[in-house]
């Protein structure tokens, strides 16, 4: 049985590479994951996969049910999640393609069901969050993607979350930048804080796919941005099949 489960964003609806041997759609009391769970084989290990916006990208980053998503990976027996999320690039080194390994979060969303804290008959809980990302998957995406070919590596950034759909306003990203952000998404949170809850390692492999608004002086080009979703996802992949070798995951 794999511990180890991949989160899919978008365009990473399917994983490239990944030898099926089953699927299972987890009933949550959470209602329903974004799909079933597919586990399989990559880069010689066993693996779970779980595509974060629906296996046609139909869910938008505020509809998606992140403790549907948690709760179920956990449920199947996953100790240790590897997200991988498309994200503007707010500080210079992070330029299109560049992926990122980020050591911080910070948190603009809002209106997400974002705890299983949720009070009821359970005691009050408040989990510490000083350090949202896992040491050990951090290190080991980071020799993963030094080890993959021609990429631009940032090996520690901030993950600024906002709510979306629609992308930010330059003067948004001047206040993120102010704030120490280095990069911007949407699906960052609550998904490491819910990991977090439920005790699971957690660590996010981000590929910028658009300077962040305002950040060239231009609109975002949006279809720019569809293409280099789709080139940088090639990269995720090829970073997390030379992670997955790694045998630094053994270390749990
Ligand atoms: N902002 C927020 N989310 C994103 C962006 C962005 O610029 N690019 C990809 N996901």
């Amino acid at each position: 049985m794999t511990t180890l489960a991949i989160i899919g964003g978008t365009g990473l609806t399917r994983m490239e590479g990944l030898t099926v041997t089953r699927r299972e759609m987890v009933k949550t009391p959470y209602g329903a994951p974004s799909c079933p769970i597919v586990f399989g084989e990559l880069g010689g290990r066993q693996v779970a996969f779980l595509a974060r916006h629906g296996s046609t990208h139909r869910i938008p980053p505020h509809r998606i049910n992140y403790c549907a998503n948690i709760w179920a990976l956990n449920s199947v027996g996953i100790k240790r999640i590897i997200a991988v999320g498309a994200v503007g690039g707010i500080c210079e080194t992070c330029s299109v393609g560049t992926v990122v390994i980020p050591d911080q979060i910070i948190d603009y969303t809002y209106a997400r069901e974002n705890t299983f804290f949720d009070g009821g008959n359970d005691p009050v809980e408040h989990i510490d969050f000083s350090f949202p990302y896992d040491g050990n998957l951090r290190s080991a995406l980071i020799d993963g993607a030094l080890a993959t070919d021609g990429l631009n590596v940032v090996e520690q950034g901030v993950y600024g979350v906002t709510q979306g759909p629609r992308l930010e306003t330059a003067a948004e990203i001047r206040r993120m930048a102010a704030d120490g952000c280095t990069i911007v998404g949407m699906t960052g949170m609550p998904e490491a804080a819910l990991a977090a809850e439920l005790g699971l390692a957690y660590a996010c492999c981000a590929v910028v796919v658009n300077p962040a608004a305002g950040n060239n002086g231009q609109k975002i080009d949006t279809a720019a941005l569809t293409a280099a979703i789709s080139t940088g996802m090639k990269s995720a992949v090829k970073v997390l099949d030379r992670t997955l070798q790694n045998t630094v995951l053994d270390v749990r």
